[in-house]
């Protein structure tokens, strides 16, 4: 599986449920890469949506204690590693690990891949939920690195990373 983020120069990701950055260039790449597969996301996450409606055209899998808080509609499992057996039968390309923090925090080791936003910027306010700094977790390195976009006056690069900690074992 993969996971798919954006982060500030920080790796701030979120603040009061809510994302930190509005890149309509991101959102369409977003929905590119995972539109036809599985995505993973925490309760939280899905709570941001619009309407909390899982998204269009992609295997919806939410985690949550409880599911009575999320809607019928979508493909509810009780913790990540249950996840983690909800889609062994998926192509792993096809999975992505779509955030919040927690979720992010919990899955990353099963991560081949992180397609990351980096916004050269640090968010105003004070977000409250973070990435892990990818820079200086062993095993980790920079695979691909976009030449930098404009839009909404944020600058961004899209950074692939892999996870040579995986290597031994596939
Ligand atoms: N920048 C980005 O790319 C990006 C992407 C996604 C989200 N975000 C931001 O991240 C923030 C949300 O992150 P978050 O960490 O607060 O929330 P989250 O990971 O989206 O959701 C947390 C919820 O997921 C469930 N959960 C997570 N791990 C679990 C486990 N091991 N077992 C059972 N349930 C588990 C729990 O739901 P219950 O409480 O229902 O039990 C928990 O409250 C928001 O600000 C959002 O906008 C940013």
């Amino acid at each position: 599986m993969n996971a798919i983020v954006v982060v500030d120069q920080m790796w701030a990701i979120g603040r009061e449920g809510k994302l930190l950055f509005n890149l309509p260039a991101d959102m369409e790449r977003f929905k590119s890469l995972t539109i036809g597969g599985t995505i993973i996301m925490g309760r939280r996450s899905l709570n941001s949506f619009v309407e909390r409606k899982p998204l269009p055209e992609r295997r919806n899998i939410v985690v949550t204690r409880n599911a009575d808080l999320v809607p019928p509609d979508v493909e509810v499992v009780p913790d990540t590693e249950a996840a983690v057996d909800a889609v062994a039968h998926d192509d792993p390309d096809k999975v992505w690990v779509i955030g919040g923090g927690s979720v992010y925090a919990a899955l990353l080791s099963r991560c081949r891949r992180v397609y990351l936003t980096r916004v050269e910027t640090v968010a105003e306010g004070e977000p409250d939920t973070y990435f892990p700094d990818l820079d200086h977790l062993p095993g980790w390195e920079v695979e691909s690195t976009s030449e930098p976009m404009t839009e909404n006056g944020l600058t961004f690069r899209f950074v692939q990373y892999i996870n040579r900690n995986l290597d031994a074992k596939s």
